[in-house]
C-alpha cells in the first residue's frame, strides 16, 4: 500500500529525515515512536505531500507519489490528522466534516454530507453534528481532528499524536475507535508518544531517531532491542510530566 524507498529531508544542514525506507501492507497499523525531533511529523508531511522529499521515492497503491501536490495525495486517499489541529473554530462539528469531505476527497452534495456524517458516526461524535467546535473537551477536539481525517475517504490514515493529553480510560476509547477503523480496511500509521498505547494495537512498531530508522518489526520484540530501550527511557522521562 505504501512505499518509502531511501528519502531525505534537510532544513539548511539539518538532516531530518536520513535515508528511510518503510513499507506498509493493505489493512496494516503501524506505529511509529522516536524523541521530539526524530522526524516523525516532517516524515508525514512526506507522505502527505505537504513537503517534499529531497531525494528517495514514495510509492502509494504501487504509484510514485513523490511529486505529487498534497491534495492530489489526500484525493488519491492519503488522509493525515495534525499534532496541532486546525478546525474552524466558528463552524459546527459537521460543518467542520463537511469541508474536508469537500475539499479533501472533493466530494460534493449529498455524498459529502454521508461521508462526513459517516466519519463523525465512526470518531464517536454523532450526538453532537450541530455542537460548534469552540466549546469541546481536549477528547472530542482529538475525536474532531480524526473525523476531519476520516471525511476525506483515506485509505491511509497517518495520525499524528492524537493521543497526547489523554487520560488512560479515554486512550482506551480511542483505541477501540482506531479498531473499527482498522476492519473497516483502512490501513492506519500512528505516530504516538505513549507507547503502551501503540503496543497494544499496532501490528508493527517502526523506530526512529535523529531521522533514521533504528528498528522496526513486531512491537514487543522491537521494544525489547537495548538501542530501543535506551530510546524509550528517554521518551519516558519526557512523559513523567
Ligand atoms: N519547516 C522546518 N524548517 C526547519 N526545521 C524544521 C522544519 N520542520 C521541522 N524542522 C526540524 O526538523 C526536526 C524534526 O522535526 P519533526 O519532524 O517535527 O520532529 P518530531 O515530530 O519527531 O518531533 C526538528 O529539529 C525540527 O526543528
Ligand atoms: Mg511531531
Amino acid at each position: 500500500m505504501l512505499r518509502l524507498e531511501n528519502i531525505h529531508k534537510t532544513y539548511g544542514s539539518l538532516k531530518v529525515i536520513h535515508d528511510l525506507s518503510c513499507e506498509l501492507s493493505q489493512g496494516e497499523m503501524l506505529g511509529i515512536i522516536g524523541p521530539n525531533g526524530a522526524g516523525k511529523t516532517t516524515l508525514f508531511s512526506a507522505i502527505s505531500g505537504q513537503i517534499t522529499v529531497d531525494r528517495g521515492k514514495i510509492f502509494f497503491m504501487e504509484k510514485d507519489v513523490t511529486s505529487l501536490p498534497a491534495f492530489k495525495r489526500c484525493s488519491a486517499g492519503i488522509g493525515r490528522t495534525f499534532q496541532i489541529p486546525r478546525p474552524f473554530h466558528g463552524m459546527t462539528i459537521f460543518e467542520n466534516a463537511r469541508v474536508a469531505a469537500n475539499f479533501g476527497a472533493g466530494l460534493s452534495g449529498k455524498k459529502a454530507d454521508d461521508f462526513a456524517i459517516r466519519a463523525i458516526e465512526l470518531s464517536g461524535l454523532d450526538d453532537r453534528l450541530n455542537t460548534p467546535c469552540s466549546s469541546l473537551s481536549l477528547l472530542d477536539r482529538k475525536r474532531l481532528e480524526l473525523a476531519r481525517a476520516l471525511s476525506t475517504d483515506p485509505k491511509l490514515l497517518l495520525l499524528d499524536e492524537i493521543a497526547g493529553g489523554l487520560i488512560d480510560n479515554e486512550i482506551q476509547e480511542l483505541i477501540g475507535i482506531l479498531k473499527v477503523i482498522q476492519k473497516r480496511g483502512i490501513s492506519i500509521i500512528w505516530i504516538e508518544h505513549i507507547v503502551h498505547a501503540l503496543t497494544s494495537c499496532v501490528d508493527r512498531l517502526l523506530v526512529i531517531n535523529f531521522g533514521s530508522k533504528i528498528a522496526a518489526g513486531d512491537p514487543n520484540t522491537v521494544m525489547a532491542l537495548p538501542e530501543v530501550h535506551e530510546i524509550y527511557m528517554g521518551l519516558d522521562v519526557e512523559n513523567a510530566d
